[in-house]
């Protein structure tokens, strides 16, 4: 064809036609969000009445249990798809200890949400870091490393007390190899092959996690993740991780952080059949606040908007503090 033929086709071909009006754009767009598919964190302490603010995430809290009920009896009004709970310990040892206390914040909270709420999916995250005085996700060797293997069995004891308090889903977010497979076993020993585990499967050391160490007072005493959170800079590495986790026999996997790393839940969905989940981190959420805040960026559409690039990506779950408010926005349009 010469370049002028090309040219009078090419001119007869305008993108703009289906954006003319907000009929046309609703109904050629591709990717739709819906408060099924997102997942609500909240953090739940010991204590009656607690709604203490964090500091660096505006509009999220620490609660207590009774506290807590509310804000899920607020997810189901909103048609949240699920909450997933952190828990924020009495007191906190060596070994972490009161990560498997039956009467925990966690448990406690599982027990209460499954009993007033039933058909709310509670999730429940696995992990040490809340519950170890040195804020590490596992066990330490006497030279200060974290200690992979003998990490996997506390990490079990934990996922068990979630269990049987009626976790519907474990999350481990602690980012040992093979703990997937560990915590299959221990589950299924105990009579809770039902139970699915939803992995952090390329989980990345991230400076976003930030806001969440103030929520979740999980900060590091000494050193930093590492060793076992993975490198930013590595993208093969996350299927590697992703399809370590398929044969150990996770159910659902997980990218974390979301935002920065579209390109990972894209290689991700494209390796794999399983169900995606990716986490938009706290960092992440107090961005958008922040500079909503100030003025900078209309909140609302800065938060529709990141939401809509996760999904767009290739995320079929979305796990984020913007939750409710995501759910009310898009109920209001
Ligand atoms: C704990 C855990 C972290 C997050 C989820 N689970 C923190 C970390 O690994 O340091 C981060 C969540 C967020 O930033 O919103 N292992």
């Amino acid at each position: 064809m010469t370049d002028d033929a090309t040219r009078a086709m090419t001119r007869a071909v305008r993108l703009r036609r289906l954006r003319r009006t907000d009929g046309l754009r609703r109904m050629v767009r591709e990717t739709r969000l819906d408060a099924a598919q997102f997942i609500w964190p909240l953090f739940v302490r010991s204590g009656t009445g607690i709604r203490t603010p964090i500091g660096s995430m505006p509009g999220v809290f620490q609660t207590s249990v009774d506290e807590l009920l509310r804000d899920a009896e607020r997810a189901v009004a909103a048609g949240i798809g699920g909450i997933l709970l952190f828990g924020i310990p009495a007191t906190k040892d060596a070994e972490g200890s009161s990560a498997w206390d039956p009467h925990g914040p966690v448990p406690q909270a599982v027990r209460a949400v499954k009993q007033a709420l039933p058909q709310l999916v509670v999730i429940t995250d696995v992990c040490m870091c809340e519950y170890t005085d040195h804020g590490h996700c596992g066990l330490l060797t006497p030279a200060g490393d974290v200690d992979n293997d003998a990490t996997l069995a506390l990490l079990a004891r934990e996922a068990l007390a979630h269990a049987e308090a009626g976790a519907d889903i474990i999350a481990p977010s602690d980012m040992m190899d093979h703990r997937v497979g560990h915590l299959r076993a221990a589950l299924d020993a105990a009579g809770h092959t039902h139970v699915p585990i939803m992995s952090y499967a390329a989980k990345y050391a991230s400076a976003f996690y930030g806001p969440f160490r103030e929520a979740a007072e999980s900060t590091p005493s000494f050193g930093d993740r590492r060793s076992y959170q993975m490198d930013p800079a590595n993208g093969r590495e996350a299927i590697r991780e992703v399809r370590l986790d398929v044969l150990e026999g996770a159910d659902i996997l997980m990218v974390k952080p979301a935002g920065a790393y579209l390109d990972i839940i894209a290689a991700v969905k494209q390796d794999t059949a399983m169900p995606l989940a990716a986490y938009q981190v706290s960092g992440e959420y107090s961005m958008i606040r922040a500079a909503a805040e100030r003025g900078w960026v209309d909140g609302e559409r800065a938060m529709l908007e990141s939401l809509v690039a996760i999904a767009r990506a290739g995320a079929d779950l979305i796990i984020t503090y913007f939750a409710i408010d995501a759910a009310a926005a898009l109920r209001g349009r």
